[in-house]
C-alpha cells in the first residue's frame, strides 16, 4: 500500500536552542488538526512555554507503507541499574549480539555516545560483532522516524501497557520506535536508556527477544543515555539501513503481548532458541 491519504505530523521543541521534546504521528487527513493539537500541547506539558515548536505536516502521497505487528514486551525485574545491564547484556548476546560489541555500546552510553562528550541528537549504529561504530556523524548519530501505531492498535496497545502497570507515554512511544527498528533490514538489537536524568528505565529490543524492559539501566539523577542499534554488516549496506531508519513509512497494525514482570532466568529460559 502507498501512503496516499496519509501524512507524517512531526513536532520538536526547544529552548535557547536546546532539545526538550519531539513526537510524531502518522494520520489521516480528517485527524491532522486534532494530532497537532495534541503535538502541541504534548510540547507544552514537558516544559509550560518552549522557546519555539516546530510541526512538519507532511503529504506521504507515493511513499510505500510497510505494515507490522508490534514486539511483545516483557519487564525483567532487577532491582538495580548493575543487576539491570548484567541481564541486558544476556540478552542482547542472546539477540545475536556479541559480548565485546555489548561492552563498547555500555561503555559509550555511560560516558556520553558523542563525539564531543555529552548525549547525541540520534543513536549510535553499531557492528554487532566487532562494535565498531558505523553511524555517519558521531554527533548526530541516525534518529528512527516515519512510524506510529494504527489507531486501532494504539489503543489496543495503550490498555494492554495499562493492564502491567506502564502508563507512562514513553513507554508506548519507545515500543513504537523500537518496533519500527528492528523490522528493519541487517539490524540485529536495539539498546535504549534514556538521557533524561530522573527516567531510569531502559529496554533491550530485537526480533527474537521482543522489547524486554528494565526498570534501570541507570542511577537515578544521571544525564548520560541514548541508544545503539546494532547491525549485520555482511548482507545489508549501511546506507540501506540508515534510510530505512530515517525515511521508510512502517505502521503498526497489530499488538503484541505485553507481560508481567519475570526474572531473567525465566525470561530466557522460555525464549525459544533459533
Ligand atoms: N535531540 C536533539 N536534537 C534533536 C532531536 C533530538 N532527539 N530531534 C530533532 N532534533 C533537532 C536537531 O537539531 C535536528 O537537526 P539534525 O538533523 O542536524 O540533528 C533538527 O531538530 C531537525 O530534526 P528532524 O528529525 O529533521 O526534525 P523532524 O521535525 O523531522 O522530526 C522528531 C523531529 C523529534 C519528531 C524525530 O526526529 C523523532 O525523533 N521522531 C521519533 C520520536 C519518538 O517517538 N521518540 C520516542 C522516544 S521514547
Ligand atoms: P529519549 O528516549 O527521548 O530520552 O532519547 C534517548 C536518546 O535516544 C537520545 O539522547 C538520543 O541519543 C536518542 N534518540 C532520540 N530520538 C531518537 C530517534 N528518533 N531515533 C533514534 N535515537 C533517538
Amino acid at each position: 500500500m502507498t501512503g496516499d491519504t496519509l501524512y507524517s505530523i512531526r513536532m520538536r521543541a526547544t529552548t535557547k536552542g536546546r532539545h526538550v521534546s519531539g513526537a510524531e504521528k502518522i494520520v489521516a487527513p480528517d485527524r491532522i488538526d486534532a494530532t497537532v493539537s495534541g503535538l502541541i500541547a504534548r510540547a507544552r506539558n514537558r516544559e509550560k512555554s518552549p522557546g519555539e515548536i516546530t510541526i512538519t505536516i507532511e503529504s506521504l502521497a507515493g511513499e510505500q507503507v510497510k505494515f507490522v505487528k508490534a514486539l511483545d514486551l516483557v519487564t525483567i525485574n532487577a532491582l538495580g541499574w548493575e543487576e539491570g545491564r548484567a541481564c541486558a547484556v544476556r540478552v542482547l548476546c542472546r539477540a545475536g549480539v556479541s559480548e565485546k560489541a555489548v561492552e563498547a555500546a555500555l561503555g559509550h552510553l555511560s560516558r556520553g555516545a558523542a563525539a564531543s562528550g555529552g548525549s547525541m541528537r540520534g543513536a549510535m549504529i553499531m557492528d554487532a560483532q566487532t562494535g565498531e561504530r558505523l553511524e555517519p556523524d558521531q554527533e548526530r548519530g541516525v534518529r528512527a522516524s516515519r512510524f506510529d501505531w494504527s489507531n486501532e492498535t494504539g489503543e489496543i496497545i495503550g490498555r494492554a501497557l495499562g493492564v502491567v502497570g506502564l502508563l507512562h507515554f514513553r513507554t508506548k512511544e519507545a515500543l513504537a520506535l523500537a518496533t519500527k527498528v528492528v523490522h528493519g533490514p541487517g539490524i540485529v538489537a536495539e539498546l535504549c536508556w534514556s538521557d533524561d536524568p530522573d527516567y531510569t528505565a531502559g529496554y533491550v529490543a530485537s526480533l527474537q527477544t521482543g522489547y524486554v524492559r528494565f526498570p534501570f539501566l541507570k542511577k537515578k539523577n544521571d544525564g548520560h543515555g541514548g541508544r545503539a542499534i546494532f547491525i549485520d554488516r555482511n548482507n545489508t549496506k549501511l546506507e540501506k539501513i540508515v534510510s530505512y531508519l530515517q525515511t521508510d513509512t512502517v505502521l503498526i497494525n497489530s499488538g503484541g503481548e505485553c507481560r508481567p514482570e519475570t526474572d531473567v532466568e525465566t525470561y530466557l529460559a522460555a525464549l525459544v532458541r533459533v
